[in-house]
């Protein structure tokens, strides 16, 4: 959602700021704007748009000298992207600066309130109301900002990440965090704030996690962590992993051309180090194998592209552990009064670890008894830090909204616990264990293979960027394939697109064929010539039939596609059940590509923020 930084130090604040809301405008760019703290005053800069917009402003009208600041990308929830809604929202006298992520959910009540004290308010904004609070709330606080914030974070309800900065406290930070992101990087003379440590990683890879309800007070030699009540919170500090470059497009055109490419690297790096002798070692999953055994169900929750990676998980967790599984959008599963108890393992998939929707469906499950495993990307991120155990999956830093790398990650690390947790319950052979591992093993190999031979796919959206509409099928877990190739194009090349299960066709779907529509079919191995196979093929045979075009993606020996396909795409040969690993990539390139051929931007698409911290 919104990217929030906040610096003290003895750099140039607009200039550290301004860079972290760079590497944070992923998060949300309808708006961009800083405060900085300056001889006595706060120099306000903001404006609606993308950063760009925000950086002609600082040319033409440029901010004092000063070693604090703070800076805020925004997607808008109250209000339109307008100049007025960007933040930071500031007090009535000036003096208080405010930039927040998430919804206060009491926001109306504390409007009427403010309203009736004669507070003039000049956005639609919820984030507003804060800055009038916290100037409210200074003089009982003793002038203390952090002591300020505990008392209006009090007051307030909802999911936030607030940051404050106050004219005449230069060298003052003060942030809070309730259910949305916040982490500190710890530098040398300087600290940081920021919803990701991104912003921060080009100056330190010293982060602190904040936990749930804390306040935190920046200075450049000291942080101070209390809860909402002024009791010192305990922290944990860890170190990033990852490195300024990593976070860099390095010399590709899109940062998801880029993440598409590092797919391979990304599933090798998630395999890496938890195969040993053939078996496979999780020593940092916390759960005892008494407690995987007397697991006898699995719900597995998620939105969007991890929710894809969850369906295909559940083919591989049935067929091998033999234990019910069952998959669920997670803005869905806690409204339906869903059959849970501590038998009842729930997997909540989430690249950013933010997702507020994953996080209400895991909170949930926990209320209700059950134990949560998280599947997650993002080191120190609120949802593995709420689960009874985590499995990440070190995919590296992914910035381009539309996810890539973190869906085949999800996939891989999914396998490796469905895996395990055959081999601790002692429902698989060893050898077989061992044949599955050896297989997944070989995946980024196969992955670069594919990647080797996307040009013809780059011909193909040239082929069809004028298409209204273009149609993904699939079988078996080539149906989420399908249903991530649609996601993708609808949300970076904004086309009409669906997934369907290739049997479903004829219920209804097979209504929208017609001359000339493009109709991707993702076609399974063909080994053993297993039924899911030929059904595929009388499949592709009646859409073509209908006059619709079928650009068929095939195992690289299966010529018996060749005579109903108009297009091929050949994937390396692989089990079915790792075939999503191959078969998606082409699909993440076709949209892509079309994306740029439409003149679209292809990291930052309209009306989404990567990571979505509100229900
Ligand atoms: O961070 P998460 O994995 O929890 O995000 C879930 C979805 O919001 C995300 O996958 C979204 O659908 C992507 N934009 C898809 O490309």
């Amino acid at each position: 959602m919104c990217g929030i930084v906040g610096y003290v130090g003895s750099k140039q604040a607009v200039d550290v700021v301004v860079d972290g809301l760079r590497r944070l405008e992923y998060r949300g760019y309808d708006s961009a704007g800083v405060a900085i703290v300056a001889d006595g005053a706060l120099a306000v800069r903001k404006k609606a748009g993308k950063l760009a917009n925000l950086r002609d402003v600082l040319d033409h009208d440029p901010t004092p000298a000063s070693g604090t600041g703070i800076g805020h990308t925004r997607w808008a929830t109250h209000g339109g992207p307008t100049d007025a809604n960007a933040h930071p929202h500031v007090s009535e006298d000036g003096k208080v600066a405010i930039i927040h992520n998430g919804i206060i959910e009491n926001f109306a009540e504390l409007r009427a309130e403010l309203l009736a004290a004669g507070v003039h308010l000049t956005s639609e904004t919820d984030t507003e109301v804060v800055a009038h609070l916290l100037a409210a709330a200074l003089p009982a606080a003793d002038g203390d900002l952090a002591e300020a914030m505990r008392r209006v974070c009090r007051r307030l309800a909802g999911a936030f990440t607030l940051v404050a900065a106050h004219a005449d406290m230069p060298g003052v930070v003060v942030g809070a965090r309730r259910n949305s992101p916040l982490v500190v990087g710890r530098g040398d003379g300087e600290n940081f704030l920021a919803s990701d440590v991104a912003a921060f990683i080009a100056h330190t890879r010293h982060a602190i996690e904040l936990g749930q309800d804390q306040v935190v007070e920046l200075r450049p030699d000291r942080i101070t962590v209390t809860d909402f009540h002024g009791a010192p919170a305990q922290v944990h500090e860890y170190e990033v992993t990852w490195d300024a470059a990593a976070a860099e497009k390095g010399g590709y055109d899109t940062f998801m051309l880029k993440e598409i490419h590092e797919q391979p690297k990304a599933v090798a790096d998630t395999l890496l180090g938890r195969i040993k002798h053939g078996r496979l070692t999780l020593d940092e999953l916390q759960f005892s194998e008494e407690e995987l055994r007397s697991v006898d169900k699995i719900i597995i929750t998620a939105c969007g592209t991890a929710f894809h990676a969850g369906l295909v998980a559940k083919y591989a967790i049935e067929h091998w552990t033999r234990v019910p599984c069952e998959v669920e959008l997670a803005s869905e599963f806690r409204y339906r009064d869903p059959i849970l108890d501590r038998h009842t393992l729930v997997i909540a998939i989430s690249q950013s670890g933010e997702t507020m929707d994953t996080l209400m469906a895991l909170r949930y499950a926990k209320e209700q008894g059950s134990r949560v495993l998280a599947i997650c990307n993002t080191q120190g991120s609120t949802i593995p830090r709420e689960s009874d155990a985590v499995l990440y999956t070190h995919a590296g830093p992914e910035v381009a909204v539309a996810s890539t790398k973190a869906f085949l990650t999800q996939i891989v690390a999914v396998y490796v616990f469905a895996l395990y947790f055959g081999q601790v319950r002692g429902n698989m052979y060893d050898e077989e264990i061992q044949h599955l591992i050896a297989q997944v093993a070989d995946m980024p190999q196969k992955v670069d293979l594919v990647l080797d031979t996307v040009e013809p796919i780059r011909a193909l959206a040239r082929t069809y960027a004028d298409a209204h509409s273009v149609l993904f099928i699939g079988r078996h877990v080539g149906y989420p394939v399908a249903l991530e190739g649609a996601l993708k194009l609808k949300e970076i090349a904004y086309m009409h697109a669906e997934g369907f299960a290739a049997g479903e066709l004829k219920h209804g779907p097979i209504a929208l064929l017609e001359e000339g529509l493009p109709v991707f079919v993702v076609v399974p191995p063909p080994a053993g010539r297993s039924v899911l196979h030929e059904k595929m093929v009388s499949n592709i045979q009646e859409v073509r039939a209908r006059g619709a075009h079928t650009i068929v993606l095939a195992e690289e020996d299966d010529d018996s596609v060749l005579d109903y396909a108009d297009h091929i795409i050949r994937i390396p040969a692989c089990s079915t059940l790792l075939q999503p690993l191959v078969a998606t990539v082409p699909l993440q390139v076709f949209a892509c590509e079309m994306a740029t051929l439409r003149g679209f931007d292809v990291d930052q698409p309209r009306n989404l923020a990567k990571s979505v911290t509100v229900e």
